[in-house]
């Protein structure tokens, strides 16, 4: 019996051991080396424009990294508040962990050189080296094209600054591990032609972020076969979501719907008045950033639309609103 306990002893230190090991092993292996480049990106008119559509209608940077009032249908951001910070992401909504959004403007990320900018949006790499979390969708950035990502650092320098002292993330274990191998280094694309209405849409897609909520998937793996067919459930606490199925099926997606309604279903977001239509609790309310990406032109909806169109269909009925069990 002594014997056997002294195996067990010596079983259990050679496991606590290797755990050890293998922590700091992938503490100091990982994130993998990136270099910060060295860039000086001019604040071009061009860039600016093009860098503060992207970054308020687009890519989301302005719908996670401001305040939202959700006293009102669809969170609209509160004015001022661009850049600051500070929104939760954590267990709440079931997440490993708690990862607030950081304060980028100036008086958050001044100090920072273009470089470490551009690795943080790409590569997942904060300035100390830290992996962030992709909750913030660097994995998509990364496959942006390279002079659309400049642009955007280009309209982040010109944000007015906010104090806002933001926490750093907490992620729970395995999680703080994983998230150490997720950095990579930028895989840009180039923007499709705008004739090439299609590509243009899928390119679209990618910025916005559309498939990481409309498509299913299993450990952070998109699911094969589900690609933006929806069902993915938001637990937000006074209400629950499941999202649309975007492919086009007749019955259960986005099939029936013109490219005329799609284009105008976003465009009736954007109007002061729906800004401004009041939320209680127990009425349909949705995380679906409606007020930002109604601010889309219509040709990129519309392509973003016809790119929907060559998605293969996929049958997927989902409940997109409704009340959390009470118990
Ligand atoms: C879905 C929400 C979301 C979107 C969309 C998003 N971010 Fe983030 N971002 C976050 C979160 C959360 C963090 C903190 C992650 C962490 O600490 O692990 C973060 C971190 C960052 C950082 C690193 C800051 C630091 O102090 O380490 C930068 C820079 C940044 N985001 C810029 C952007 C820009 C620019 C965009 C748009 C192109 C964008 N983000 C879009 C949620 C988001
Ligand atoms: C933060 C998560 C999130 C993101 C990002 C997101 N959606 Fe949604 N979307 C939802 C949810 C939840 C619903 C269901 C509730 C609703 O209709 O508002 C929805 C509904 C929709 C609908 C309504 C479909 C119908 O049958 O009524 C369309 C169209 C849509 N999304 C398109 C898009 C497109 C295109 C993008 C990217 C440009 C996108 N969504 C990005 C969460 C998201």
């Amino acid at each position: 019996m002594k014997k056997f306990l002294k195996i067990i002893y010596i079983l259990l230190l050679v496991v606590a051991v290797g755990l050890v090991s293998g922590y700091f092993y992938m503490q100091n292996k990982y994130p993998i080396a990136i270099e910060a480049p060295s860039i000086k990106i001019e604040l071009t008119e061009q860039r600016l424009e093009r860098g503060k559509y992207l970054f308020t209608s687009v890519a989301g940077c302005a719908d996670c990294h401001s305040t939202r009032d959700w006293s009102k249908l669809t969170g609209p951001i509160i004015p001022g508040t661009e850049g600051k910070g500070g929104d939760k992401f954590d267990e709440t909504i079931g997440l490993p962990g708690s990862f607030p959004a950081k304060n980028i403007t100036p008086a958050g990320i001044g100090g920072w050189t273009d470089g470490e900018i551009y690795r943080a949006i790409t590569s997942g790499i904060s300035k100390d080296g830290e992996p962030l979390f992709p909750i913030m969708p660097y994995p998509n950035f990364a496959k942006m094209d390279k002079e659309d990502i400049y642009s955007i650092i280009a309209y982040v320098r010109t944000l007015a600054p906010i104090q806002n002292e933001v926490p750093k993330h907490d992620a729970k274990f395995p999680m703080n591990i994983i998230m150490r191998t997720i950095p990579a280094p930028a895989d840009h694309q180039s923007i499709p032609e705008r004739s090439n209405s299609i590509a243009y849409g899928k390119y679209m897609v990618t910025a916005a972020g559309c498939g990481d909520c409309h498509t299913q998937s299993d450990k952070g793996v998109p699911i094969p076969g589900k690609e933006l067919a929806g069902g993915v459930e938001f637990n937000v606490g006074p209400w629950v979501n499941t999202t649309a199925n975007l492919t086009p099926d007749n019955e259960t997606g986005i099939g029936k719907m013109t490219r005329d309604d799609f284009i105008k279903r976003f465009k009736a977001c954007g109007t002061p008045e729906y800004k401004n239509t009041s939320w209680k609790e127990g009425e349909f309310n949705t995380i679906m950033p409606w007020t930002l990406l109604a601010n889309m032109s219509e040709s990129d909806l519309g392509s973003i639309y016809d790119y929907l169109r060559t998605i293969p269909p996929v049958s997927n009925k989902v409940e997109k609103f409704r009340l959390p069990s009470k118990f």
